[in-house]
C-alpha cells in the first residue's frame, strides 16, 4: 500500500471514519473492516471454504495491498474505485471462480506463477515431487517434466538444479502459452514442447522425470469443487475410468526415455498407492518405490528407478 490509505482514492478523512467505526465519515461509506465482513459473511453462504481468508485476499488484492495491509487499514474508508473493483471480485468468488485466478496468480515453491482457466492451479502437495525428485536426483542433469501446466514442477526443479537441462512438455497449447510466460519470467532456460506423454524423445534421454498428471476418475469429477469442476482444465483433471490412465501410460512410457538408474517421480491421488505400485511392479523394469505422504497424511507420491531400459 506504500503508506497510503486505502481510502486515498476516495477524498475522506479518515479520522471521522476511524471514529464511526463501520460506516466512514458518517455518510454510509463502509470502512474496510465493514467491507470485509460483509463479503465474509456473503462468501461463507455462497459455500466458499474460507471465506475470511478469501475476502482478505481478494480485497488486498482491489486494493493494491497486503493481507497485512487490509487489516491495519481496517478503520479506514474504502474508496469507491477500490470498492467497484472488490465489488466485481467478490461476485465471481461467490460464484466459486478460484481466488487464484481471481488474482491471476499462485505462489508455489516460493515464486509466483501467474495462473488463469487454461491451467491447474498448482497445489502445496506437488511441491513434493519438487522435494523428492531433489532428494533422490541431487545430480540429475536432463530433467523432463510431462504435463507441465503453469509450469510449475519444471520451473522449480530448473531453480534448483542450475546446471540442468530441463524440458517441460504438455499437450494443451493453451497451458503452453501460460507455462511461456512463467518460463521466461522465472526460468528461461527450461525448454517448452508441445507433445503427448508418448514423446518421441531419443533413448534415454533424462536422468529425472517428474510428473502431476490427470488423475481424477472421470465419475469423480462431477464430485469435485466447483472451483475445480467448472474452472480447471478437464484435461488437468481427467484420469479416465478409474483415475489412473496417465499414471499407467507413464510407467509404460517412460523407461524408453530414460536412462538405466533415473528417477521416476509421480504425484498421484487419494487412495492409489496401492494400485499405482502394483502398476509399476508389472512392468518388470522399476525399483526401489517410494512413497511419500503429504502434510495431510496423504499417499501422494510415488518415486520408483529404473531397473533396466524398457
Ligand atoms: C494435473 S495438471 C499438472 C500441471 C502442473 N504440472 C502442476 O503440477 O501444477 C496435468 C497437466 O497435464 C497435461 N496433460 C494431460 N494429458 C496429457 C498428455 N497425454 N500428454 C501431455 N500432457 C498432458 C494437462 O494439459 C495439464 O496441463
Amino acid at each position: 500500500m506504500s503508506g497510503t490509505s486505502p481510502g486515498a482514492d476516495r477524498a475522506a478523512d479518515p479520522r471521522a471514519a476511524a471514529a464511526c467505526g463501520d460506516a466512514a465519515a458518517g455518510v454510509g461509506i463502509p470502512t474496510v473492516g465493514a467491507a470485509l465482513r460483509a463479503a465474509t459473511a456473503r462468501l461463507a453462504e455462497a459455500g466458499v471454504a474460507e471465506p475470511r481468508a478469501d475476502a482478505e485476499v481478494l480485497l488486498a488484492h482491489a486494493l493494491g495491498t497486503s493481507r497485512a495491509g487490509v487489516v491495519a487499514h481496517a478503520r479506514d474508508p474504502l474508496g469507491a474505485p477500490a470498492a467497484a473493483r472488490f465489488a466485481a471480485l467478490l461476485a465471481r468468488r461467490a460464484g466459486r471462480e478460484p481466488v487464484a485466478q481471481l488474482v491471476g496468480e499462485r505462489e508455489f515453491w516460493s515464486l509466483p506463477f501467474a495462473v488463469d482457466r487454461r491451467v491447474l492451479v498448482p497445489r502445496p502437495e506437488s511441491e513434493l515431487v519438487v522435494e523428492t525428485a531433489l532428494a533422490l536426483a541431487p545430480a540429475a542433469r536432463r530433467v523432463l517434466d510431462v504435463g507441465t501446466g503453469s509450469g510449475a514442477l519444471a520451473v522449480a526443479l530448473a531453480r534448483e538444479l542450475p546446471r540442468a537441462g530441463v524440458v517441460a512438455l504438455d499437450r494443451s497449447a493453451e497451458a503452453l502459452a501460460v507455462a511461456r510466460a512463467n518460463v521466461a519470467r522465472l526460468a528461461p532456460r527450461v525448454r517448452l514442447v508441445r507433445a503427448d506423454l508418448g514423446a518421441p524423445f531419443a533413448a534415454a534421454s533424462f536422468d529425472l522425470v517428474v510428473s502431476n498428471p490427470p488423475y481424477v476418475a472421470t465419475a469423480a469429477l462431477a464430485e469435485l469443487a466447483p472451483e475445480v469442476r467448472e474452472h480447471e482444465p478437464r484435461l488437468a483433471l481427467d484420469g479416465g475410468p478409474d483415475g489412473l490412465d496417465s499414471l499407467r501410460a507413464l510407467l509404460a512410457e517412460v523407461p524408453r526415455v530414460l536412462v538405466a538408474g533415473g528417477w521416476l517421480v509421480l504425484e498421484m491421488g487419494a487412495g492409489q498407492a496401492a494400485a499405482v505400485t502394483r502398476a509399476a511392479d508389472a512392468r518388470g523394469c522399476w525399483c526401489g518405490a517410494r512413497i511419500l505422504r503429504d502434510a495431510a497424511g496423504i499417499e501422494r507420491v510415488l518415486a520408483v528407478r529404473l531397473e533396466r531400459a524398457g
